[in-house]
């Protein structure tokens, strides 16, 4: 199994993610860090803690994270157009009181790092601001940890936020650099994959002859499928942050991951957020890419979908 801490703003595909880690016998769940992102933090932490309940995994501790970008500054928007205002598609329920750690989610990230050296995998389904305040608060996190799995990035197909940039990196570039510049290994699992991981109404009805949690899953994908219907014409929406959990956990097969170095561009102009994968190696000698470790994803075998279906629909 993988010993994972995930780090969730908790939306629609997050919750995927999170019942699939519930579930798969790949992965051993320890802890849930929140950020913003989707929505406020406070709430992504609410839905985090709501759906681990819903699954019986209320032991699983949910540490409250950041509440805005690194460098600091308003937040720019949240992404309840595609999520829901509750970032649940309405599902949420507002009477829920979370019981969240007592730690923060930096501290917790900390923690587990130590408790278990050479064994954790951060992955990071959320704009990366928690990983970079955890760095600057110590500095030797990297040696610790296994890895970090990200869902971010593009490099063959265009952003979704704007042409250059995905969610997760537009939200918070600056941390993504932080993150990518450090000396851990990065998978970087991007637009890429994720929007050829679709989820349509077949696997929805599937959840929902499922159990209560499945038939929640069921339920807030209803708002996710129109939000893509609206953009694209198809009710079949994109599966991002559960296929990073897949391939973090070995329940898909990467068949295209090159090992390269990434940038991230933090300009202001319009490629901010881009992530620029050096996939011919050009910048090799370059001393900002020393030591990159950057595997980035290009193409997983098929069907993983169902895989995750038949996980949280028992
Ligand atoms: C990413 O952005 C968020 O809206 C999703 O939860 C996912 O993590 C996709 O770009
Ligand atoms: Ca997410």
């Amino acid at each position: 199994t993988t010993k994972i801490v995930l780090d969730v703003d908790t939306g629609i595909d997050d919750t995927l993610a999170i019942l699939t880690a519930c579930r798969a016998p790949e992965v051993e769940l320890l802890a849930c860090t929140t950020t913003w992102g989707n929505i406020d933090v406070s709430q992504a932490a609410r839905n985090t803690a709501y759906v681990l309940d819903l699954a019986g995994r209320a032991d699983v501790p949910v540490a409250r994270g950041a509440e805005g970008p690194y460098l600091g500054g308003e937040v720019v928007d949240f992404a309840t157009h595609v999520h829901g205002d509750d970032g649940q598609g309405g599902c949420a329920d507002p009477r829920y009181v979370p019981a969240l750690a007592p730690e923060s989610a930096v501290e917790l990230l900390l923690r587990l790092g130590r408790e278990h050296a050479g064994e954790l995998e951060i992955v990071a389904v959320g704009p990366l601001t928690n990983l970079a305040h955890a760095l600057d608060a110590d500095p030797g996190l990297p040696s610790r940890v296994r890895g970090v799995t990200i869902m971010g990035g593009t490099s063959f197909v265009p952003g979704n936020v704007t042409p250059a940039a995905e969610a997760n990196i537009w939200h918070d570039p600056e941390a993504a650099q932080r993150v990518f510049e450090a000396s851990w290994p990065v998978t970087m699992v991007g637009l890429d994959v994720t929007m050829r991981s679709r989820v349509t109404d077949d696997h929805r009805a599937r959840l929902a002859a499922g159990g209560r949690a499945s038939r929640y899953a069921a339920d807030i994908l209803d708002f996710y499928l129109g939000f893509y219907e609206g953009v694209t014409g198809e009710r079949a929406s994109a599966n991002h942050d559960a296929l990073a959990l897949g391939v973090a956990c070995g329940l898909v097969e990467t068949l295209v991951a090159p090992v390269v170095g990434v940038e991230i561009d933090t300009t202001h102009g319009p490629d901010r957020g881009r992530t620029v994968a050096d996939l011919r190696g050009m910048w090799r000698g370059w001393p900002a890419v020393e030591g990159a470790r950057h595997r980035v994803v290009l193409e997983v075998r098929p069907g993983f979908e169902e895989r995750m279906v038949d996980l949280i629909a028992g």
